[in-house]
């Protein structure tokens, strides 16, 4: 076990706790960002919650689409857990609306949330990595980032912009032992999938060949696999896990 610190943003989401306990399991020591005043991030609960599984794990509050807050949470990480080796892009939110009705701030706030973030979390962690030679970056992008989606202008517009960071990013730590992919899933069961109008989620059930939605777990599973520190010769990789909704 390697002990590494590792960050995950919307680490006390449904993916992003699937994600913390497996790099819990890998051995890590895992911080879980939220947004403080969201549903999700209620710290004690979700502290006491991992704790009662077995692993011990901490929750900072942070709104990582804003760069000085996510700067103050990396220097407070740093300083009470130690330089962070693993960081996994897991935030994100939707504001869906077709282009004829999405305002200003459904595009804004899905750039910021989805696309800011990455480079505020990043910003932080990657000079730190290179430093000491040694990184694992992965962001969270989507199916819909891939293929686009009716309705998800701003949403597919954050996660394909994401890949593009991604490979630039992968370029730039690649001879410094710090590697960054992209995992862009497809439908997963969330409540971001469930807020989805019933009559469309059928739709997009029938186009997934595997016949189902994916588990939270798969994705964490998959992440924990790229941040191992024998997994250097994957960076730059958008590695698709969609049940087959979309092959290239
Ligand atoms: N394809 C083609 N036409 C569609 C359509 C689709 N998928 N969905 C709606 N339409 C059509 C309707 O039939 C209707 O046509 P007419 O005007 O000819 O009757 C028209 O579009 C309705 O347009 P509106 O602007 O009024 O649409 P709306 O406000 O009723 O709904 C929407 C728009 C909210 C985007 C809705 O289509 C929707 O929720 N779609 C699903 C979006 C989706 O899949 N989101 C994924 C969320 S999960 C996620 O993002 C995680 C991940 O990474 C995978």
């Amino acid at each position: 076990m390697s002990g590494r610190v590792a960050v995950v943003t919307g680490g006390t989401g449904t993916i992003g706790t699937e994600v913390c306990k497996h790099l819990g399991a890998a051995g890590h020591r895992v911080v879980a960002l939220c947004l403080p005043g969201t549903p999700d991030c209620v710290p004690d609960t979700w502290e006491a919650a991992r704790k009662a599984e077995g692993y011990d794990m901490r929750v900072v509050g942070c709104d990582v689409a804003d760069y000085e807050d996510t700067a103050q949470a990396f220097a407070q990480i740093e300083a009470d857990i130690g330089p962070v080796d693993i960081l996994v892009n897991a935030a994100g939110i939707t504001r869906d609306a077709t282009l004829r009705k999405m305002d200003p701030k459904q595009w804004r706030e899905v750039i910021a949330a989805n696309l800011d973030s990455v480079f505020n979390t990043t910003r932080c962690a990657f000079p730190g990595m290179m430093d000491r030679g040694f990184g694992r970056i992965v962001n969270i992008s989507s199916v819909n980032g891939m293929k686009g989606q009716f309705g998800q202008a701003n949403y597919a517009a954050s996660k394909a912009g994401i890949h593009g960071f991604t490979m630039s990013a992968a370029r730039e730590g690649a001879r410094k032992g710090v590697t960054v992919n992209t995992v862009s899933p497809g439908y997963i069961e969330s409540p971001m999938i469930m807020a989805v109008p019933e009559e469309h989620r059928a739709k997009i059930m029938a186009e997934i060949p595997v016949g189902r939605f994916g588990k939270p777990a798969e994705i964490g599973r998959l992440i924990a696999f790229l941040t191992a520190d024998e997994s250097g010769f994957i960076t730059g990789a958008e590695i698709a896990i969609n049940g087959g909704q979309h092959m290239q």
